[in-house]
């Protein structure tokens, strides 16, 4: 897939305000029954970087970074990109600028839902190996795998 022409910068509320509402409108945030009361105090959580890709100045995607989440290293909380816009590579130039924000971590970590096969390829395809599963974690009966990329 061809990259696409965006930008991708700190995210201001606005954009925070869509991106709670992109979440609580898709999976797998339907399914772990994550709705956008609870999604939008996540999403302004001072303690995480938020990350919008824009296309002409229209959000079209966002990436969720706890920048110290796991072992000291940082964590993608979440990441979604418009439906209309999925499938050309914004997902990947998300995942491509986490790592590059952060140049002297060794890993960046992030959790998939069990059921989540699609989302879960693509992170496969881009160096992410499984480091372990949390059975329940979310909701009873998926679980969250934890994924992890080594950087350097
Ligand atoms: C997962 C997601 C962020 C990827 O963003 P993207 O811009 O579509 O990704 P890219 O264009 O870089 O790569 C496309 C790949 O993403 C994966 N993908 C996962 N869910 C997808 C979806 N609903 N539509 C299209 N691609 C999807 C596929 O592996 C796809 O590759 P394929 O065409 O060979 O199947 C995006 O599809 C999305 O927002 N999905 C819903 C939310 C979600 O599942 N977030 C991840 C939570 S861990």
């Amino acid at each position: 897939m061809d990259e696409v022409a965006i930008e991708i910068g700190e995210a201001t509320t606005d954009d925070c305000e869509w991106c709670a509402r992109l979440m609580a409108t898709s999976e797998p945030w339907m399914t772990l029954r994550r709705g956008y009361d609870v999604l939008l105090p996540a999403v302004l959580d001072p303690e995480y970087v938020v990350l919008v890709a824009r296309r002409a100045g229209t959000p079209c995607g966002f990436i969720r970074i706890h920048p110290r989440g796991v072992a000291g290293s940082p964590y993608v909380a979440s990441v979604a990109v418009a439906e209309s816009e999925r499938g050309q590579g914004v997902g990947k130039a998300l995942l491509d600028a986490t790592a590059a924000r952060y140049p002297n971590a060794r890993y960046v970590f992030l959790c998939v839902s069990s059921f989540n096969v699609r989302a879960r390829a693509l992170y496969e395809r881009h160096g992410y190996r499984l480091i372990g599963e949390l059975p329940d974690y979310v909701v009873d009966g998926y679980s969250e795998l934890l994924m992890g990329k080594r950087l350097a």
